[in-house]
């Protein structure tokens, strides 16, 4: 398949992508949460729970992947990779290596994993991988972001997607603006528009095909400790805000949750989908989090729970399509 193919079935009707490629800390973070010890074992035995439930092909297209986890089996002796498409999923990859401070910040953060990249993108293309994520994070604050963290963070997603594209798979660019702080959803709006223009102007200057790429970046949202708004007000600034930054040769944007809860992120993906406005592209997700929160708190680590757990997160799965179709209520939550 070329790239462009590839790009458009994560994007197909009624499909967005699964994020489980939570690194060795974050999934640490999660299995605290249930009070599940984070073992090599554990960690296999959860991402086998989502990969293996049943029908999971049907709302997902895509789902990325961490190091650990793309050389992991299910317990039948498959390679997850293998699982995943005979589920008719496609496997990707992280490809980041988190964050170093930014010009010597103590806040601000600029992504780490260019050196030997091209490399390890040859070695996961062999292990299945057909797309693959690189996050750069930009935080709100009191003078930040900086000029400079936001247009080191936009080249270096511009290398990496070029890189990516070389070794034939799609570059997920996710420029994520991090819901942490007490700003308001105006602000948001403003360093949204900031971060994609530097990052568009990079990906162009570095021959990056548009369509050959997904953008995965956040709602234009207000900060955590702000009242929150309305989804009809996300939905309208979110798309305002891309208007002016994503150009038309982009076929999919995937949201990020961020921290929304699995609600919240339903209600406002629907009211982008819904709204009357004019949009280009593919409006989809690429949730880690608000697909599975429930799922990890109703699995607690016990075998007995599986089953239950899996179908929970089936119920995440078809409410977020539903969203991406705009047709999710609250009544069928
Ligand atoms: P969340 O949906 O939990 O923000 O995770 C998506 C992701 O992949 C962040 O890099």
């Amino acid at each position: 398949m070329t790239i462009q193919e590839i790009t458009k079935s994560l994007v197909a009707p009624g499909k967005g992508i699964l994020a489980a490629d939570e690194s060795t800390g974050t999934i640490q973070k999660r299995f605290d949460s249930i009070g599940v010890e984070s073992t090599e074992e554990m960690r296999r035995a959860y991402r086998e729970l989502l990969f293996t439930a049943p029908g999971m092909g049907d709302y997902i297209s895509g789902v990325i992947l961490y190091d650990e986890t793309i050389r992991q089996r299910a317990s039948d002796g498959h390679t997850f990779v293998t699982v995943l498409e005979k589920q008719g999923v496609v496997p990707g990859i992280k490809v980041d290596l988190g964050t170093e401070s930014c010009d010597g910040s103590e806040i601000e953060k600029c992504t780490k994993g260019l050196e030997g990249l091209d490399e390890r993108l040859k070695e996961y293309y062999n292990l299945g991988a057909r797309f693959a994520k690189w996050r750069a994070v930009i935080t709100i604050g009191e003078g930040i972001p900086t000029d400079g963290c936001i247009a080191e963070n936009a080249k270096r997603l511009a290398q990496y997607a070029k890189y990516v594209q070389e070794a034939g798979m799609v570059p997920i660019v996710e420029p994520e603006v991090l819901m942490d702080g007490d700003h308001d959803i105006d602000r948001c709006y403003e360093v949204t528009k900031k971060t994609l223009g530097k990052v568009f102007e990079e990906l162009r200057l570095h021959g990056v095909a548009l369509d050959g790429m997904l953008l995965k970046p956040n709602m234009v949202i207000p900060g955590k400790g702000s009242p929150k708004s309305r989804p009809e007000e996300i939905a309208e600034k979110t798309i305002a805000c891309f208007i002016e930054t994503v150009p038309a040769e982009v076929p999919g944007i995937v949201f990020l949750s961020g921290g929304q809860s699995e609600k919240e992120a339903c209600e406002n993906l629907n009211a982008i989908n819904t709204l009357s406005m004019e949009k280009p592209w593919e409006l989809s997700f690429s949730y880690g989090r608000a697909l599975q929160a429930s799922t990890l708190d109703t699995w607690h680590g016990k075998e007995d729970q599986v089953g239950s757990a899996q179908e929970v997160f089936l119920h995440r799965a078809k409410l977020a399509s539903a969203a991406r179709s705009g047709i999710y209520s609250l009544d069928i939550e």
